[in-house]
């Protein structure tokens, strides 16, 4: 099947202009007024791609593209956005949208998208029928499920589909490349390479030629023809760690990428196209830094084309426990300790601690503390000395009796309390029952679901 491309624009001269330069490029068009004379054909007929203009009468851009992924056969769709902004722009990504292109645009650049989108529709159409990336599959690696974290597996799922730049950004140890592995990995690029590289460790000269490879001779120590990360991860992602540290120079180079897909190796004149997804991390903030003059703003806009932000581990403790268990079983094992949890002590302990390092530092307090522990329950001397004394400072402001311990359900709590006026009481089931507010037969029952000795024993 060819890719068909519906073309939707209220304003004709646009309209007949589109045409006749896809259909040179050999895409058969399909020219819709109206927002809803796109529904309709939609309804009717399987498009590729979907390219639709934004603002419109009545039924606009936006909604175009939200009812293409009602109809059943899913379109990849290209906005085109109103002069110079930007906005709708990155709503209609986080929507869902494969691309947008800002008006006015170079005929060059639209054709250059459209391409794209046609080779993206192609790899989605190949997975069919062997494995499709319709189910993702996160919940292996990243753990959690407070509502901040849901909503960063949602964007995941969205970044995953369209081949749009990601910007990750979060403190560190947030999981920022963590998230970028998933987004690969439930891509249609997963088969191909996942490169990593940290932009601050490298000077500026190196990290040119790291990325873009170089030609022998090109600058002393050049003594032989490399490869740059760009073309090796061809058909693949490329993940730009702390992308807020590359200066000016590299900053445009990397524009260059963005817009045209294109790199120049060092020592060479000769462009060479690249097809690569770009992944791009900071725990810097960007926004603020093209305020103050020091990045690009287009290069901050191609980069956040979809932007996930990781809340820090302080933002969602309620995700605590669970992380912990399952660095509790990963360390365990790797160890070979017994050890099956951590005592109510140090999970409150765990609780009540800032966590500057996030989910690293996490990890590496659980690691540690298994690696020290000889019993089978970690106890918070078992933990790093901050975290620790954190606590005990804190614990001090509590009347530590008065206070229920933390993280015990309702029926724990039940249990102990009536455990504990029983011991009151000395065993006495009518004062017991009349203390707690129950009659003695439901007192029978709990004790005996509790298995709470009603002699005292
Ligand atoms: N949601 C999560 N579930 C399980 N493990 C996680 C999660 N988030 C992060 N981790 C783990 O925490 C550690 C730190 O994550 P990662 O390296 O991705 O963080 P980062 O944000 O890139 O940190 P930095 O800014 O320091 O480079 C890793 O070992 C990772 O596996
Ligand atoms: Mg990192």
């Amino acid at each position: 099947m060819t890719c068909r491309i519906l073309v939707v624009d209220d304003d004709e001269v646009n309209r007949k202009l589109l045409k006749e330069v896809l259909e040179k490029e050999g895409y058969p068009v399909q020219l819709a007024g109206s927002g809803e004379e796109a529904v309709k054909w939609m309804k009717r007929d399987s498009f590729p791609i979907v390219l639709s203009d934004i603002r419109m009468v009545a039924m606009d851009g936006m909604a175009v593209l939200r009812e293409s992924k009602r109809t059943q056969y899913q379109s990849t769709v290209i906005l085109m956005t109103g002069f110079g902004s930007m906005e709708g722009a990155v709503e209609a990504i986080q929507e869902g949208a494969f691309d947008y292109v800002s008006k006015p645009f170079k005929m060059d650049s639209l054709k250059q998208v459209v391409a794209r989108a046609a080779k993206h529709w192609e790899s989605l159409r190949d997975f069919k029928g062997s494995s499709p990336p319709t189910q993702l599959d996160m919940t292996r690696t990243l753990i959690g499920k407070s509502p901040e974290i849901v909503d960063v597996y949602k964007t995941i799922a969205r970044a995953a589909m369209s081949a749009s730049t990601v910007l990750v950004t979060g403190e560190s140890g947030t999981g920022k490349e963590l998230v970028a592995h998933a987004i690969h990995n439930n891509s249609p690029r997963r088969q191909k390479k996942f490169t990593a590289i940290n932009c601050g460790a490298l000077a500026d000269n190196l990290l040119e030629s790291e990325l873009f490879g170089h030609l022998r001779g090109s600058f002393t120590g050049a003594v032989s023809d490399k490869k740059g990360l760009f073309e090796d991860s061809n058909g693949g992602t490329i993940f730009l760690d702390e992308i807020g540290d590359i200066t000016p120079a590299l900053q445009i180079k990397l524009l260059r990428v963005l817009q045209e897909s294109e790199i120049k190796v060092v020592g060479s004149s000769e462009i060479r196209k690249v097809n690569v997804r770009i992944i791009a991390a900071t725990h810097r903030d960007l926004e603020a830094m093209v305020r103050n003059g020091k990045f690009r703003e287009d290069l901050y806009y191609r980069l956040k084309v979809i932007e996930i932000h990781l809340p820090s581990l302080r933002e969602r403790l309620v995700d605590l426990p669970d992380l912990v268990e399952h660095f509790l079983a990963r360390y365990a094992d790797k160890n070979k300790k017994a050890i099956s949890h951590v005592s109510d002590e140090s999970l409150k302990m765990l609780l009540n601690y800032s966590w500057p390092g996030n989910i690293r530092e996490l990890e590496n307090a659980i690691e540690r503390a298994v690696a020290m522990s000889n019993t089978s329950v970690l106890f918070p001397e078992d933990f790093p000395s901050e975290i620790n004394r954190g606590h005990s400072l804190g614990a001090s402001a509590f009347n530590k009796a008065e206070e229920p311990p933390f993280r015990t359900s309702l029926e724990e709590m039940e249990k102990g309390h009536i455990s504990k006026v029983l011991h009151d009481v000395n065993y006495n089931k009518s004062k017991a029952s009349e203390i707690l507010g129950i009659d003695r037969a439901t007192l029978y029952r709990k004790a005996q679901r509790y298995g709470i000795d009603l002699r005292g024993k």
